[in-house]
C-alpha cells in the first residue's frame, strides 16, 4: 500500500509539475532572494503631492530636478509612478495600457528618459481586481503584467492591496513575487498592504519592503502614528527587507521642526526614503532636509539594522541604531508640545565602555565630547540626532552640554515671569560658565541669581534664573517671541558657545461678548476687532473643505470660525 502511494506521487511529480506546485502552495513561501535593496530604497513618488495628476512630464521634470538639485548624488535613485497611470481598461489582449494623454511615450519612454539620467523607474499596481483608484488590477494577470513592466524597463513595483476579493495577502503578493522573478529583470518589490495580515511576519520572504501602516498624511499626528507602529517592528528589518512607514511628507505642510523629525526618525528606522513632495518647486530649506548627508548615511548604513526604541517614557523617545563602523546613531525625539531635556547614556545605547565619546550632531554638524551622558534640550516635536562613537584620548572636542530653557509657554503682556536656565556639563570638567538669556527688543531681562560659574565638573549643573517682562503693548492678538538661553563655556580648547531658544506666546484676552470654546489645544486672542486662534496641529473645528486650517499655526484668513460668525 505504502509503495503504491509513493509510486503515485512520483508519477505526479514527473507528469504534472503544475499540480505539485498547487499542492505545495500551502507551505511557507521560499525567501525572497533578489539581491536588491540591500540598503533602504531612496527616491520619489508622486502620490502624496499630486494624487491622480501623474504624467510623463511630471515624472521627467522631477527626475531632472533630482539630478540638478544634487539629490541623485545624495543617493535618491527611484522615480516612482503611483496610481492612475493607465487607461481604465485592458486592451483586447488583456494588456495594461498607459494613458496616452498622460504618458504619450508610454512607460517605456519615461523609463528610457529616467535611465539616461542614471536613475531608475518605479511603477504602481494593485494585488486586486482594481487599483485603489479603480484602474485594472493585477490579480489573475500577474505574469502578463510583470512581463509588461519588465519589457518597459521598470525597476521597482509598488503593489497595493485594494479590491483584493478577500484572498489572503500572502498568496496574492507571492504570486507577483514569483511573476517578477520569472521576468529575469531585477525589480524591487514593495508590498503596500498597509500593515495588514501581519505582513511584518512574512514580508521579508515576499518583498524588499512592506508598508506597516495606513496612508500617511502631511500632519504631525499622522507622522507620529506611523512612527509608533513602525518603531515596534525593528526586529524584522535587514538588508533587502525593510519596514516601510510610508512616504516622506517633508515639504508638504508640517513645520520645519516636524519635517526634520520625520526625516530623522525614518532614517533611524532604516525606512525607505521616498519623498512625497513636489521636488520641482520645493524650497531650498526642504531640499536641504532631503539632502542631509549625515542623516542619509545613517539610513543607508550597510549593517542594515533598524533603530530600536530604548526608552519612551512620557513621550520622550530614545532610539539607538548600531552602525557598521561600531558607532551608534542615537535619536532623541520629543513627541510633546513643550520642549524637554532628553537624556540617555552611551551604555544604554549599546556602546562599549570608554573614557569618552564623540557626539556628532547630525543636524548642527558639530562634534562634542561626553563622558557617557547623551542628552539634549529638544524643542516640541523635535528630534536631535547624534552619531556616537567611543574615543581615546579625551579632550579633542568641546564638552557636550545640555542647556535647558524653562521659559513659560505663555506670558501676559507687561507682566513679569521667571525663566530658569539649567546648564549640564556632560563632558570633562569645564573651567568657567556664563549663562545668559536673550530676549527681543521691548522685553526687560534681569538676572535673579548669579550667572557666572567657576569649575563645573562632569555631570554637574549650573542654574541661573532671570526675571523677564514682555512689552505692555503687543503687535498682534497672539504675539510670538523667542527667548534664547545662552551659555559660554571655557574648556581646554577655548570658549564654546551654546544656545537654546524657546518660544513664548502672549495672547491678548478675548473680550465679552465673545466667548471661546475648544476641546483641543488652542490659543485665542483679540485686539479690538481682530480675533485670532492658534492651534497645535489638530482640527480646531470641523471646517468642510481641505483648505480648513486643520494644521495651521497662524490665524486663518480663509474662513471665519463658527464662534465668530
Ligand atoms: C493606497 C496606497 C497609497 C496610494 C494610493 C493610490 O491608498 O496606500 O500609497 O498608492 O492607494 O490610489
Amino acid at each position: 500500500m505504502r509503495k503504491t502511494w509513493a509510486a503515485l506521487l512520483a508519477a505526479a511529480l514527473t507528469v504534472a509539475p503544475v499540480a505539485v506546485v498547487t499542492v505545495t502552495a500551502a507551505t511557507p513561501a521560499a525567501a525572497l532572494d533578489n539581491g536588491l535593496a540591500l540598503t533602504p530604497p531612496m527616491g520619489w513618488n508622486d502620490w502624496n503631492a499630486f494624487g491622480c495628476n501623474v504624467s510623463e512630464k511630471l515624472v521627467e521634470e522631477t527626475a531632472d530636478k533630482i539630478v540638478s538639485s544634487g539629490l541623485k548624488a545624495d543617493g535618491y535613485e527611484y522615480v516612482n509612478i503611483d496610481d492612475c497611470w493607465m487607461e481604465p481598461n485592458r486592451d483586447a489582449a488583456g494588456n495594461l495600457v498607459p494613458d496616452p494623454a498622460k504618458f504619450p511615450d508610454g512607460i517605456k519612454g519615461v523609463a528610457d528618459y529616467v535611465h539616461k539620467l542614471g536613475l531608475k523607474l518605479g511603477i504602481y499596481e494593485s494585488a486586486g481586481t482594481n487599483t485603489c483608484q479603480g484602474y485594472p488590477g493585477s490579480l489573475g494577470h500577474e505574469q502578463q503584467d510583470a512581463d509588461a513592466f519588465a519589457s518597459w524597463g521598470v525597476d521597482y513595483l509598488k503593489y497595493d492591496n485594494c479590491y483584493n476579493d478577500g484572498i489572503p495577502a500572502q498568496t496574492r503578493y507571492t504570486a507577483m513575487r514569483d511573476a517578477l522573478a520569472q521576468t529575469g529583470r531585477p525589480i524591487v518589490f514593495s508590498l503596500c498592504d498597509w500593515g495588514e495580515e501581519d505582513v511584518a511576519s512574512w514580508g521579508s520572504s515576499v518583498g524588499n519592503l512592506w508598508r506597516t501602516t495606513g496612508d500617511i498624511s502631511a500632519s504631525y499626528a499622522s507622522m507620529l502614528s506611523n512612527f509608533h507602529t513602525n518603531v515596534a517592528l525593528a526586529a524584522g528589518a535587514r538588508p533587502g527587507a525593510w519596514n516601510d512607514p510610508d512616504m516622506l511628507e517633508v515639504g508638504n505642510g508640517m513645520t520645519p521642526t516636524e519635517d526634520r523629525s520625520e526625516f530623522s526618525l525614518w532614517a533611524e528606522m532604516a525606512a525607505p526614503l521616498i519623498s512625497g513632495t513636489d521636488l520641482t518647486t520645493a524650497s531650498p530649506a526642504t531640499l536641504a532636509i532631503y539632502g542631509n548627508k549625515d542623516v542619509i548615511a545613517v539610513d543607508q548604513d550597510s549593517l542594515g539594522k533598524q533603530g530600536v526604541e530604548i526608552s519612551s517614557a512620557g513621550g520622550l523617545d530614545v532610539l539607538a541604531k548600531p552602525l557598521s563602523d561600531g558607532s551608534v546613531s542615537v535619536a532623541l525625539f520629543n513627541e510633546n508640545d513643550t520642549p524637554a531635556t532628553i537624556t540617555t547614556t552611551a551604555a544604554a545605547a549599546g556602546l562599549p565602555g570608554a573614557k569618552a565619546y564623540t557626539l556628532r550632531d547630525l543636524w548642527a554638524h558639530t562634534t562634542t565630547e561626553s563622558r557617557g551622558a547623551i542628552s539634549a534640550f529638544v524643542p516640541a516635536h523635535g528630534t536631535v540626532m547624534y552619531q556616537v562613537a567611543a574615543v581615546s584620548p579625551a579632550g579633542t572636542y568641546p564638552p557636550s552640554t545640555t542647556l535647558a530653557n524653562a521659559a513659560p509657554q505663555q506670558a501676559v503682556a507687561g507682566q513679569p515671569s521667571t525663566v530658569t536656565t539649567t546648564f549640564t556639563n556632560n563632558g570633562s570638567a569645564v573651567s568657567g560658565v556664563r549663562l545668559g538669556l536673550g530676549a527681543p527688543s521691548g522685553w526687560k531681562v534681569r538676572p535673579l541669581t548669579g550667572t557666572v560659574f567657576g569649575r563645573v565638573p562632569t555631570g554637574h549643573e549650573a542654574i541661573a534664573a532671570f526675571r523677564v517682562t514682555p512689552p505692555a503693548t503687543l503687535p498682534s492678538p497672539i504675539a510670538g517671541y523667542t527667548l534664547n538661553a545662552t551659555a559660554a563655556v571655557g574648556w581646554s580648547g577655548g570658549t564654546e558657545k551654546v544656545a537654546s531658544p524657546a518660544t513664548v506666546t502672549i495672547p491678548s484676552p478675548v473680550q465679552a461678548p465673545w466667548q471661546t470654546f475648544t476641546d483641543n489645544t488652542a490659543t485665542f486672542g483679540q485686539q479690538g476687532g481682530k480675533l485670532a486662534v492658534q492651534g497645535a496641529g489638530a482640527d480646531l473645528w470641523g471646517a468642510p473643505t481641505s483648505t480648513a486650517p486643520s494644521t495651521s499655526r497662524a490665524p486663518s484668513t480663509t474662513a471665519p470660525p463658527p464662534w465668530s460668525r
